[in-house]
């Protein structure tokens, strides 16, 4: 344990006793505390102390820099920022921190300053423009579904007494950020515990200067605190990936998929020449300051192909996919005009012979006073029609979602929707969307759906009928699922209670 954590984890109001408020109980959690370095993610298991482990550094934090030391500590709603503010108010009045409840910002001995706040939706983080702070808190991080607002935070930290500032960032596998974390903590090195770095340039001084970035990976196994009981109870909360996810904080998992079907074995393909009697359609989904997709797929007759793996006939593959999406910036758009998209269409799909159809997202189609998005951009070459946007199933007809999940299932001749390798975003942000919390038959919007949304366009052209004998709805699947996992869930329930 760091000389700081020691000294913020005894009561101050009586020098005689020394009663330990807070220690790290994990390694971890120690490491956590103790780290130098500028951005530090915590990420891991349910259950692997991060939520403390934030808190014990701002305890940290405030005693080495006193007055000095302003914080903020923000959560995604409300609901979830309670949690956190009332485990707060339990262990540092203990201190001698004094609460403002309306504000809800607490106030050390020594004036250390600790403000707590919910970001429900991005522009809530324009607020702290201006503001301030040494230390920066983003808990459940997962919890933003674009890492815009956590950027704006970051550039908060700064401190005209010399404090050196930090970012401390914690979160499970799963949730509507899942892939930008991942990008940005764990994929470049899994395992945790390497210090990256980026070099950033100052424009006016050409001072160079270096950013590091940090993952810390939490596990279930670094603690005993919460008994075999919690794991138990975690055994039983999920799907096998989730429970995965989340016992052994496992990114690769990608936890609540919405397509679960969607495997790279199966579904991607290594470019191959199109056989040129194949028709061609082209999708897409209108982005300005999000990103558009355009998708251009190829539909097989079933023949053999050279240099390409047996393909059902009817399958869909998507040869080539334009991304409008800022360069590594997920989910931030280009905000290209209607002509510039058209194009750019025009110039990629030169050598491609006859598109047979083209379909695009219907808000593109709709007038404010001017012409629509679609008008301007068949003016500039590019022709669409409107495409189906029936997300989900509707007196008795498959909803788009469905049409995309039945294809990714395929028949007996195999998957009847495909992607060339070089369709990387489309194979990035497909797999990782997530079920809405509350229409558990639909994706989660908070999640970068654009090139899914495509495709869905896509599929709903050329709709498939799967009435094979035997096989229920794709729409039932969920339900089938979920009864098995009641089942699952009583005999376990059953043997434990033995
Ligand atoms: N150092 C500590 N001393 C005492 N209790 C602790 C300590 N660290 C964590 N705990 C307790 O253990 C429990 C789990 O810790 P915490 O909430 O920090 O985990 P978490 O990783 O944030 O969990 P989740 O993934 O559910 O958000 C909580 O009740 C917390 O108060
Ligand atoms: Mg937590």
């Amino acid at each position: 344990m760091g000389r700081a954590a020691h000294a913020a984890a005894t009561r101050t109001d009586d020098p005689v006793e020394t009663v330990v408020v807070w220690e790290p109980r994990s390694k971890p959690q120690a490491a956590f505390i103790a780290c130098p370095i500028f951005e530090v993610f915590f990420g891991g298991a349910r259950g692997s102390l991060k939520t403390d482990s934030a808190l014990g550094d701002w305890l940290s934090h405030a005693d080495l820099y006193g007055e000095n030391a302003i914080g903020l500590m923000v959560r995604r709603n409300r609901v979830q920022l309670m949690e956190t503010y009332e485990r707060a108010k339990f262990l540092f009045s203990k201190l001698g921190f004094k609460f403002n409840d309306s504000e809800h910002t607490c106030k050390g001995a020594t004036g250390a300053r600790l403000r707590f706040a919910y970001l429900e939706r991005d522009q809530d983080a324009e607020e702290y423009q201006g503001h301030s702070y040494t230390r920066v808190y983003v808990e459940e991080i997962g919890n933003f579904p674009s890492p815009a607002p956590v950027m704006k935070l970051m550039a908060t930290l700064r401190s005209a007494a010399g404090v050196p500032c930090g970012f401390r960032a914690t979160g499970n596998p799963g949730g509507p950020g899942q892939h930008w974390v991942k990008a940005r903590y764990i994929d470049p090195a899994p395992q945790g515990w390497k210090v990256l770095k980026t070099e950033f340039t100052n424009p006016w001084s050409g001072e160079k200067i270096i950013r590091e970035r940090v993952f810390i990976p939490g596990r279930i196994t670094d603690h005993d605190l919460l008994g075999a009981a919690y794991i138990a109870n975690l055994q039983m909360s999920g799907s096998p990936e989730l429970v995965r996810a989340w016992l052994e904080g496992d990114w690769s998992v990608v936890a609540g998929a919405f397509f679960p079907e969607f495997e790279a074995d199966k579904h991607v393909v290594k470019p191959f020449a199109i056989p040129e009697h194949w028709s061609h359609i082209r999708a897409m989904d209108w982005g300005g300051a999000r990103p558009f997709s355009v998708g251009w797929y190829a539909v097989s007759d079933g023949q053999d192909v050279q240099g390409a793996p047996k393909i059902a006939r009817g399958a869909l593959v998507k040869y080539r996919e334009w991304y409008g999406m800022k360069l590594n910036q997920h989910n931030v758009g280009l905000k290209l005009t209607a002509e510039e998209v058209a194009r750019g269409i025009r110039a990629l799909e030169s050598e491609d012979g006859k598109i047979a159809d083209a379909v695009l997202d219907p808000s593109a189609f709709s007038t404010d006073g001017g012409p629509s998005i679609a008008e301007r951009m068949r003016a500039a070459g590019a022709h669409f029609r409107e495409a189906d946007n029936k997300r989900v199933a509707r007196a008795g007809a498959l909803g788009g979602w469905d049409q995309l999940r039945a294809r990714l299932k395929g028949n007996d001749a195999g998957p009847l929707l495909l992607f060339f390798s070089t369709c990387t975003e489309s194979i990035r942000t497909i797999p990782a969307l997530q079920h809405d919390s509350l229409k558990a038959e639909d994706v989660d919007t908070e999640g970068e759906d654009h090139a899914a949304d495509e495709t869905r366009y896509a599929c709903m052209s050329r709709p498939i009928t799967h009435d094979a004998p035997g096989e229920p709805p794709a729409k039932y699947a969920q339900h089938r699922t979920f009864t098995e996992m009641v089942k699952r869930q009583t005999a376990r329930r059953l043997s434990m209670e033995e």
